[in-house]
């Protein structure tokens, strides 16, 4: 193949937040598959928080990104080439394909999608970030029709599909975002009962208003000071789903606290649990299909927010640090003419 496999390479190891120096653009030539491989096209790259904690040396759920690795991130494309059974030219496949136009990797890294719906939709709420919230909430949280519950960074991709589960569960929605704008939105837009500026100098009392007799479930994204600022508006029994620390993943050293929770647990006999949304791969289907069918019945809305360009990836994960996006955010780095529909 003559054509050329764009490339953006992880160089060094940020210090603090990401800039976009630490990504080096290369091009090489694009490579082809080996027995059991599969070549794709990359057509959306996922940006996520955790590409940040992927940096560190240590390792998360996976191994770290390497300098002199293609910058990890999970993404969705077309099948180019086949040497893998089951697979053909033209299948959608979503899975660790990196920043770059061409991946050759072994087939069974990749999970094969359904054509039906579009990739947008494939790699947003009926992908990992619909799942984190379908299962943060219904298998950790285990909401409850008439429950109150606290969603923090609430207007990205988990919290709006967070928020907007929790409301079709029948349960009183307050979410947390930075900005008037965007907490107008989760009213406006999507559902939400009450949000909550956490960037206004109010912002305690205001969370306390809108809290009213309590929380039963907090589903934690961010840690650190939002995470105080909730803790002494838990119900005795409350539950607090830990499903990322956004306000850590930028640090060296880990932060202290959330000051206050030791007492708290002991004293409101909280339940704190922490999950990983692969550790649900067994019943993803069943979760899709749910996810499908709310959208299709008009009871989810799924926003995504898609930024065009191979070129515009750094500066659009140093944005998701900056609060730039209002649901999902993704980088178009191909587009394709093939069969996937909307929604
Ligand atoms: N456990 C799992 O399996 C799993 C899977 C996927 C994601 N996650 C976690 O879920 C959380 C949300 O992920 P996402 O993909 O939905 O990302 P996201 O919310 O779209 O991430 C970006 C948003 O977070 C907010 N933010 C950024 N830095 C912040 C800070 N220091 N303090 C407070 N808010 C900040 C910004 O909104 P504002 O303008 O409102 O500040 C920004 O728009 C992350 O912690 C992620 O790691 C967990």
């Amino acid at each position: 193949m003559s054509e050329k496999n764009r490339q953006w390479i992880f160089l060094k190891r940020p210090h603090g937040l990401v800039t976009e120096d630490i990504f080096e653009r290369r091009e090489e030539p694009v490579g082809e598959p080996g027995e059991g491989e599969i070549l794709v096209k990359v057509e959306f790259a996922s940006l996520d928080p955790a590409n940040r904690a992927w940096m560190e040396p240590v390792p998360t759920y996976k191994p770290p990104v390497m300098p002199g690795d293609v910058m990890h991130s999970f993404a969705i494309g077309r099948v180019v080439r086949s040497r893998a059974d089951g697979y053909e030219a033209g299948d959608i496949v979503e899975g660790m394909l990196g920043w770059q136009d061409y991946a050759v990797l072994p087939a069974s890294t990749v999970r094969k999608r359904n054509p039906r719906h579009s990739l947008e939709h494939l790699l947003g709420v009926l992908g990992i970030t619909g799942l984190t919230a379908y299962y943060g909430l219904l298998e950790v949280g285990r909401i409850v029709a008439g429950e109150t519950v606290v969603i923090s960074a609430a207007a990205g991709a988990v919290g709006t599909i967070a928020g907007q589960i929790a409301k079709l569960k029948g349960c009183r929605v307050i979410g947390i975002a930075g900005g008037a704008r965007k907490c107008a939105w989760l009213t406006e837009e999507l559902g939400f009962d009450v949000a909550v500026d956490y960037k206004s100098p109010g912002f305690k009392s205001e969370l306390a208003k809108a809290v009213g007799s309590g929380v039963h479930v907090y589903f934690d994204n961010v840690g650190g000071e939002i995470f105080e600022a909730v803790i002494p508006h838990l119900n005795t029994y409350g539950r607090i789903v830990a499903c990322g620390t956004l306000t850590n993943y930028n640090d060296a050293e880990p932060q202290p606290g959330p000051r206050g929770l030791q007492v708290a647990c002991v004293v409101k006999r909280l339940r704190m649990e922490g999950f990983i949304v692969l550790d649900f791969a067994a019943t993803w289907d069943k979760a899709e299909a749910d996810l499908a069918s709310w959208i299709e019945a008009g009871l989810l809305k799924p926003p995504v927010d898609v930024r065009e360009g191979f070129e515009t990836l750094p500066g659009n994960l140093v944005g998701l640090f900056n609060g730039t996006n209002k649901g999902k955010l993704m980088v178009r780095i191909n587009s394709s003419s093939g069969p996937a529909q909307q929604g």
